[in-house]
């Protein structure tokens, strides 16, 4: 055993799965400044608003066929939206595999009523897919960022569904390539693989949720910051920049700068590749050492963003003494798993995160592993 910690220590120990590392480089001079102190609504304030929406529809790949706009609450208020205004004009099935998709079970059941087919698996496994019927509008997480289980592509959802499916992709996007025609709905957060700032979500809609929006009225109060249409029409100003209250314009540049940089390491392919680096490197690093393992059994629905590790033997107590060494080292933040989920240790592997980052943290966990014994 030795008590020496290793010589070098990741550049930027930031493996947080949210709010997640800023990008490679980043600096607040990055941000430009013009718009702050004045309004949203200024030629300016909607110039930058249409700016970050264009950056990021292009760094998505996301086709013509789909919307995406910018609403209130960070990812939660942009999926409680959708619920909100959408569910209840045909059955829901709703999937849960992890502490967010089951908040979402909770929300459709105690808050909407809506008594919902629930369809679950635990902590580390992915529910059988093939028993969602696609009559039904359907609720899932594309990666569940507790469990480090994702869903494995889009081939299970049916291209002839009646219902429509609802995507929580905050840590999905600008890390996977998601099939846009098989998602109806999807909403995400800037805090994640893009290194923003939380504040505004992002809500994507394609076109058969625009058609749900204009001819269904659910039977339920609206709050103004969840209607999306004005007398049975979208209201289309959300998805130019014409924000239903107002964004914080400083997280609106900062995340411009995150895209900016996106596109300049290659957009929705370089950020694919830079995770997968990222997710290879730490998996190289599981499989060299006999007390880590995968908390995600099967490696086709494993994450590569928010990767969850089991440590031997590990409970609550000696994760919260291994993270807190290892964050007093200044080696690695944030690396201690959900509070929901089964005892173990959580990295971020998004495009964000530097490959030689993940390859350095070996060591260390080497290291604060033998502090443990
Ligand atoms: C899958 C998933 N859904 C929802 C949330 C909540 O997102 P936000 O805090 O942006 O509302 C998170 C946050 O980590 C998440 O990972």
């Amino acid at each position: 055993m030795t008590n020496t910690p290793p010589a070098v220590r990741p550049a930027r120990p930031y493996f947080s799965s949210g709010p997640c590392a800023k990008p490679p480089g980043w600096s607040p001079e990055q941000i430009d400044t013009r718009i702050l102190g004045r309004s949203h609504r200024s030629a300016l304030g909607k110039e930058r608003l249409k700016r970050c929406i264009d950056l990021m529809r292009e760094c998505l790949a996301l086709p013509d066929t789909h919307r995406i706009g910018i609403v209130p609450a960070s990812d939660t208020g942009a999926f409680e939206m959708a619920m909100w205004s959408m569910l209840g004009a045909r059955p829901v099935t709703t999937l849960a595999w992890e502490s967010f998709g089951e908040g979402w079970v909770t929300d459709t059941v105690k808050q909407l009523r809506l008594d919902p087919t629930v369809i679950r698996a635990d902590y580390g496994q992915l529910p059988d897919l093939s028993q969602v019927d696609w009559s039904n509008d359907v609720l899932f997480t594309w990666n569940g960022t507790t469990s480090g289980v994702r869903v494995p592509g889009g081939d299970w959802i049916a291209a002839d569904r009646e219902g429509l499916s609802f995507a929580d992709a905050t840590s999905a996007v600008f890390a996977y390539a998601i099939p846009w025609d098989k998602v109806d709905v999807a909403t995400f957060s800037w805090q994640k693989a893009l290194g923003g700032e939380g504040a505004h979500g992002v809500l994507i809609l394609g076109p058969r949720a625009v058609e749900r929006l204009e001819n269904f009225t659910p039977d339920r109060p609206l709050p103004k910051i969840f209607r999306l249409t004005k007398s049975g029409k979208l209201i289309e100003g959300i998805f130019t920049g014409e924000t239903i209250n107002t964004p914080s314009m400083l997280a609106v540049e900062d995340v411009i700068a995150a895209l900016e940089w996106a596109k300049s390491v290659g957009g929705l392919k370089g950020m694919m590749a830079r995770t997968e680096a990222n997710a290879a490197a730490l998996d190289r690093i599981v499989e060299g050492r006999n007390w880590l393992g995968h908390l995600a059994q099967d490696p086709a629905s494993r994450s590569k963003t928010s990767v969850c590790l089991t440590v031997d033997g590990a409970d609550n107590d000696l994760i919260k003494r291994f993270a807190k060494l290892l964050d007093k080292e200044g080696a690695a933040y944030d690396i201690a798993g959900y509070r929901d989920a089964p005892p173990g240790l959580r990295i971020w592997c998004g495009a964000t995160v530097d490959t030689a980052d993940i390859e350095a943290l070996g060591p260390w966990l080497d290291w604060a592993w033998e502090q443990m014994q």
